[in-house]
């Protein structure tokens, strides 16, 4: 019979791609400016991957930090889950990190869920450590959104950068994730999209398919803006209901590094104070389904998220999706 798990955080990991990009530079690219990227965002500068780098490689260092500060090898890990909306193939790259960092041992598979990934991710994992099917799970968040970003979309192109962080999560007696609440709205996929879009083609008589190609990233910023102020202090509040805490509960509060205004926002709504909430984006801009576990491996390398503290996560984007998970360090 399978033996019922709680499930502890033990370690972080982060990688970014060297190369920056900083916000003057764009005025070479599109019609805009540090004033207004700075003012409207919050991001300073972003990370690219180069032609040397990949999705799969930015991956597997993040996940060989957090399975290093994990203390345990490679092939102890039972599960690979990696989220990622930018995969180097479409059939995933879970394995190719597997390959990477040697987990001969592991299964691996990617989870897409856009900028809510990282959190969706993290749910999924417990329910296989809760229910003892898996003891060691590596969770990576990673997206390389550059290459799909349209770089003559003065709208878009200046929000997104490439990077991936992981964490480890293992079996204890013990039950760090405290609370979790996922939402889905398919109603409104249209705000966000990367979508699919082919050419027919006809094979034979009567028998026509489509071919084609994935199509750049298309947002209605405001409506996107209002959903996640409105939809992810909601989910928070849920989340928290479910852990039988509040917010003054809380030590940190880490969302998704889509835009200061929203992080501002988001805390203000929470009556969350300024100091107890993470941000990062002025640094790496909106990593998609790295950005929380990205945030979450710097502050934790500074210092700043000790053992025991308790961590809001709230995860929102394309789908449209959103969710949060309160969880405690270590
Ligand atoms: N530089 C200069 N001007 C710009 C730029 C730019 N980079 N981008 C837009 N503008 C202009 C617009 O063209 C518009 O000009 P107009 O009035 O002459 O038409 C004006 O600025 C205002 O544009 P808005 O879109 O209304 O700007 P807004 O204040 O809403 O800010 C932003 C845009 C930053 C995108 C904001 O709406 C936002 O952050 N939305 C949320 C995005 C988000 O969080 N996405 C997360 C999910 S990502 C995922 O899941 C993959």
């Amino acid at each position: 019979m399978v033996q019922q798990s709680g499930v502890i955080i033990t370690g972080s990991g982060s990688a970014t791609p060297a190369t920056v990009l900083n916000n003057q530079s764009f005025s070479q690219l599109v019609d805009t400016s540090d004033e207004w990227i700075r003012s409207r965002t919050g991001i300073g500068s972003r990370r690219l991957a180069t032609t040397a780098e990949s999705l799969s490689s930015i991956a597997s260092a993040a996940g060989r930090e957090a399975i290093a500060m994990a203390g345990i090898t490679p092939a102890e890990i039972d599960l690979i889950l990696l989220a990622t909306s930018s995969a180097d193939d479409l059939f995933g790259s879970a394995c190719q990190v597997q390959a990477r960092l040697g987990a001969s041992n592991a299964v691996a598979f990617d989870l897409t869920a856009a900028c809510s990934g990282f959190v969706f991710g993290m749910v999924t994992a417990a329910q296989y450590i809760r229910t003892g099917v898996y003891q060691n799970v590596l969770l990576i968040g990673a997206d390389v959104l550059s290459r799909w970003v349209d770089w003559e979309d003065r709208r878009t192109c200046v929000l997104f950068g490439d990077g991936a962080g992981a964490v480890v999560m293992q079996a204890d007696k013990r039950d760090r994730l405290l609370g979790f609440e996922l939402k889905s709205d398919g109603t409104e996929n249209h705000c966000l999209n990367l979508s699919y879009q082919g050419n027919p083609k006809q094979l034979m008589d009567g028998v026509e398919v489509t071919q084609g190609t994935y199509q750049p990233i298309t947002m209605n910023g405001k409506e996107v803006y209002r959903f996640a102020v409105q939809r992810v202090p909601e989910v928070i509040d849920k989340a928290l209901f479910r852990a039988n805490l509040t917010v003054d509960n809380i030590d940190w509060l880490l969302l998704h590094q889509a835009n200061q205004r929203i992080l501002d926002a988001v805390a203000d709504r929470l009556k969350i104070p300024a100091h107890k909430v993470i941000s990062n984006l002025a640094h790496y801009g909106n990593t998609s389904a790295a950005s929380i576990p990205l945030a979450l491996d710097e502050a934790v390398r500074q210092g700043q998220v000790q053992p025991n503290h308790i961590i809001a996560a709230s995860g929102f984007g394309a789908g449209l999706t959103w969710g949060a998970a309160i969880f405690q360090w270590k």
